[in-house]
């Protein structure tokens, strides 16, 4: 009866210190085994009753000793580190959702825009975002003095370097390096001095493009853009050419997109029906000599993709500040990462 006791109590009890008490409860000094003992009258027992009293008197405090130790080492297994660890895991508990990643909405258009050109045999550069003075000006036609300069003020930095104000700034360091017949794009980061608002950013993307070779005219340009332009909006585009005026092209163009909100006749998004998208041009020949290419038996195109603004009008984005914000409700709206 004892035992049963015994082992109720024992199965109940978590802790170290319930099972101190249960000790103490059967075999304290005042322990109900104890008192077994005590409480017997033995005067009327015989010599054989008192021995086979006295034997399972001890075999029960063996017994009681022996299952107290092994609920101690139990409780002990049950309050050390790991095994506490799995006590606290709910396996009811719903599971957590990881949130996938998506792909910044100017990384996806530049990733496009790479596959296409690479399907027309172009070379998709790296190009650095720190440039020297002569690579991101002189050698592209734009001298100290020069007024376009005004336009792309930047970040000069303490040892003359600037930070980038276009793409076009890798355009002699291309053809020093590959020589001709050469056909690139690098896109990249650009920086410049300016204050932020919907339609402005110091920092924004571009890519530029170059192709040089022999026999290379303006009608290679125009095909290389309406392929470009199919392609990215998925539909047979018209571009018309306007002339435009960069210090290193001749003859320099902006080359506009018939839009494709109005079909051409007109609206709030392009005003006259036509959006003004990439300004492009024939290589000036000083940028050639630059480079060291001969510009009477060499010609060449290039042009200045604005990739913030493609990626505005691709995802109909209408404030620049938000891809630079940070902010994940924006980031989140764009295809996740599988
Ligand atoms: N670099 C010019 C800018 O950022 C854009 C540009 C114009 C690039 C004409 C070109 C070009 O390659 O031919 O404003």
């Amino acid at each position: 009866m004892t035992k049963q006791l015994l082992l109720a109590d024992l199965e109940t009890a978590a802790t170290m210190e319930s099972i101190e008490q249960i000790r103490i409860k059967y075999l304290g000094r005042k322990g109900l085994i104890t008192n077994l003992a005590k409480e017997t009258d033995f005067s009327k027992f015989s010599q054989e009753e008192k021995k086979s009293f006295g034997q399972k008197l001890n075999e029960l405090k063996i017994f009681a000793t022996e299952q107290i130790e092994k609920a101690f080492e139990r409780v002990k297994d049950l309050e050390s580190g790991a095994v506490k660890m799995v006590r606290l895991v709910d396996l009811t508990v719903p599971g957590s959702v990881r949130s996938l990643g998506s792909m910044h909405p100017i990384t996806m258009v530049q990733l496009e825009l790479e596959q296409i050109f690479e399907g027309m045999g172009f070379a998709v550069l790296d190009s650095p975002e720190i440039e020297t003075e002569f690579n991101n000006f002189e050698a592209i036609n734009i001298p100290k003095d020069h007024p376009a300069r005004d336009m792309q003020d930047t970040f000069w930095l303490k040892n003359d370097l600037v930070l980038r104000t276009h793409t076009s700034a890798n355009q002699v360091r291309t053809l020093l390096r590959f020589g001709v017949p050469v056909r690139a794009i690098f896109p990249g980061r650009c920086f410049r001095y300016e204050s932020i608002d919907p339609s402005h950013e110091n920092t924004f993307y571009q890519s530029e493009g170059l192709m040089v070779d022999e026999n290379v005219s303006v009608a290679n340009l125009i095909g290389v853009m309406k392929t470009l332009l199919s392609e990215i909006f998925r539909r047979d585009v018209k571009v018309r050419l306007r002339p435009g005026f960069f210090p290193f092209v001749e003859p320099g163009f902006e080359l506009d997109l018939n839009c494709m909100f109005c079909g051409g006749v007109g609206c709030s998004t392009c005003g006259d029906g036509w959006i003004e998208l990439i300004p492009c041009g024939l290589v000036h020949p000083s940028v050639l000599e630059f480079g060291g290419i001969d510009p009477k038996r060499y010609s060449g195109f290039a042009f200045g993709l604005g990739l913030t603004r493609l990626a505005m009008m691709r995802f109909g984005i209408r404030d620049i500040r938000h891809f630079n914000s940070g902010d994940v409700r924006f980031y989140e709206q764009f295809a996740p990462i599988l």
